[in-house]
């Protein structure tokens, strides 16, 4: 069980420590790690976000474990020498078209989310985002119109393809869970949510158990605010699921709860190959200072467990430690407390051993 570990910048090495020692509590015979560098880590030591040494680790690694990129010193830099190229390169090059986001309240958490209690507290959906399509990676330009003005111009586009695999992935989500997929388009507006929402159909046909509808994101944002618990699965492209699941993570409570897996095609002996990240980014503003909340990354190596080394009793253990330590009131400062990143850590680790 190899597992390519790629804390990159800000807090991402901080959190990334902590997922690291939850894992290594939990003895697990068989694990090989390696570490590289990536994002303005990698920019600095090899010239690239992505040096090619480490998407070689990525690359032969049965997992990666990702921390965050992000580094505002390299805010005027060429866009594709910036860190975020890092993750987005390796999305695309490993071909991790599905990215999961699950999003569920934490008992005695209900407080801390930006909605009210009674609200928050039936949160239970999965964001199933297109990763490797979209706006994202459609052709990019800047240009200088004959008049002399600036005009910057992304195209957003999806293959039939690529919709009919991320949706197969939606409706085998939903198989496992409440059976409904809530489709997130602008089909009102936009020709590519046409197609979308013309190929989700007909990978629908194949699921007659599964309930779905087609909601506009725009009503979409509206319905996480106002009714989450009544969202399943919830299937969007990359644009959409990036802004929504950041959104999901402050009803849950804080951005530094939210893990999630990438996931291809690929298998390896014991799982599906994939990459696992918190949502979050590399909060630059509280780099270095031991406060950021590990939490997404101690339940993205949980992820890591059940999807790519069909582990679940193990990635159970896990969840269930971090949900003990949080309903104990061991919390960050994102979440209204005063606990430091490693004793964060510590904390989940002393769960796991008394709830083994
Ligand atoms: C995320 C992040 C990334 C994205 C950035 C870092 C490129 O916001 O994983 O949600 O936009 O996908
Ligand atoms: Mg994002």
């Amino acid at each position: 069980m190899k597992i390519a570990v790629l804390p990159g910048d800000g807090i991402g090495p901080e959190v990334t420590a902590e997922a690291l020692r939850v894992l290594d509590a939990l003895e697990l015979e068989g694990l090989e790690l390696t570490h590289g560098e990536v994002g303005a880590a990698g920019y600095r030591a090899k010239g690239h976000p992505l040096p090619p040494e480490t998407l070689a680790l990525a690359r032969e690694a049965d997992a990666i474990l990702f921390g965050a990129v992000g580094d505002p010193a390299c805010d005027d830099i060429e866009r594709h020498l910036r860190p975020e190229q890092a993750v987005l390169g390796l999305r695309k090059e490993l071909g991790l078209f599905a990215n999961l986001r699950p999003a569920k309240a934490f008992a005695g958490l209900e407080g801390m989310s930006a909605l009210r209690p009674d609200v928050a507290r039936d949160i239970d959906l999965v964001i199933v985002r297109e990763l490797t399509g979209d706006v994202y990676f459609g052709e990019k330009k800047r240009e200088i119109l004959p008049d002399g003005r600036r005009i910057g111009w992304d195209r957003m586009n999806y293959a039939e393809d690529e919709v009919r695999r991320i949706a197969h992935v939606a409706f085998r989500t939903a198989e496992g869970r409440g059976k409904r997929v809530t489709s997130v388009d602008k089909a009102n507006v936009l020709e590519t949510s046409r197609l979308w929402r013309e190929v989700v159909e007909e990978v629908a046909s194949e699921y007659p158990e599964i309930a779905l509808e087609h909601m506009y994101v725009d009503n979409a944002a509206m319905q996480l605010v106002k009714a989450p618990g009544a969202l399943d699965v919830v299937l969007t492209g990359n644009l959409f699921g990036d802004i929504l699941s950041d959104q999901a993570s402050m009803c849950v409570g804080s951005i530094g709860l939210l893990a999630s897996a990438s996931l291809g095609d690929r298998t390896t002996d014991h799982g599906t190959f994939g990459l696992y990240e918190p949502i979050h980014g590399s909060a630059p503003d509280i780099a270095g200072q031991g406060k950021a909340n590990p939490m997404a990354t101690i339940l993205s190596v949980a992820m890591m467990l059940r999807h790519s080394f069909a582990l679940e009793p193990e990635a159970a253990r896990i969840e269930a430690a971090v949900a003990a330590t949080l309903a104990d009131g061991v919390l960050g400062g994102d979440l209204g407390g005063s606990t430091g990143t490693s004793e964060i850590g510590e904390a989940v680790v002393s769960r796991l051993i008394t709830t083994s």
